[in-house]
């Protein structure tokens, strides 16, 4: 059986969720944010390693300057409540993304929330912000850059696994598993390096509907995956065998 280590998730649907019932999308985002708090709980309680949340894209800074405003206003409000139940749960925060192109208050609010919660031995929950992969492979390829002009590295010291360490969510490891809601099938820029081997699920789900037990059904369908990593079923099997 497959041991489900991280998952990464895609909240997405909040704006159909609120347009389904005529209200405006801020709404979808204010029962999104409640279901993120509840999901990040689930994790914690079943001994999920990591949960990485997809909470704002790079992308994302192109929507209506008052959507804008209010996501930012719904992470400031969740950083100052929940601070205290994090550290309660035993959950370490830390946040992966461009935070610098966030309003100062709300990087100080991270950084609280980061330092308050940096004993816990729980879940570690990465809220991505501000987030793109790719801006995030570019910014690994420029430090390593920098180290082979330093000569801090050889450029035959380039692996893989180099380059994973040079990746912001290290030393998480990869993603086992990432979980994309409203019925749209893509990356969108989330953990592209990290999701080489990742398995994906796409519900048609709403990000304000997703639940504890939909998470749970996800889980099962998971561990019940062969997962063969390029190799054939009859090694697995074998491997599984001597292990
Ligand atoms: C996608 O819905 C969701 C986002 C843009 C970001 C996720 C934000 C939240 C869940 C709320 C804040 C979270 C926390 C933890 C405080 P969408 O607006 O793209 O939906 P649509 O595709 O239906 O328009």
């Amino acid at each position: 059986m497959n041991k489900v280590r991280h998952i990464g998730m895609i909240m997405d649907g909040n704006g159909r969720w609120a347009q389904l019932r005529r209200k405006p999308r801020t709404f979808g985002h204010i029962k999104g944010a409640r279901t993120a708090k509840k999901i990040i709980t689930a994790c914690s309680q079943m001994g999920i390693e990591n949960l990485t949340l997809y909470a704002f894209s790079t992308e994302n800074w192109l929507r209506p300057q008052a959507e804008v405003n209010f996501l930012m206003h719904l992470l400031r409000r969740y950083l100052k409540r929940e601070s205290e139940n994090l550290v309660k749960e035993n959950i370490q925060f830390r946040a992966i993304g461009e935070v610098e192109r966030l309003p100062a208050d709300l990087v100080n609010a991270i950084r609280e929330v980061t330092q308050a919660t940096q004993h816990c031995t729980g879940l570690k929950l990465t809220f991505a912000i501000s987030y793109g992969s790719r801006q995030e492979i570019v910014h690994a390829v420029q430090k390593i850059a920098s180290k082979v002009q330093k000569n801090l590295l050889t450029v035959e010291q380039i692996s893989e696994t180099l380059v994973s360490q040079h990746m912001e969510t290290y030393p998480a490891c990869d993603p086992d598993l990432i979980i994309r809601t409203s019925g749209e099938q893509r990356l969108s820029n989330f953990l592209l390096w990290q999701s080489a081997y990742s398995e994906f699920c796409f519900t048609d789900t709403l990000w304000p509907d997703f639940s504890k037990e939909e998470l749970i059904a996800i889980i099962t369908d998971f561990n019940s995956r062969e997962r063969r990593f390029g190799k054939t079923s009859p090694q697995i099997a074998n491997e599984q065998l001597i292990n």
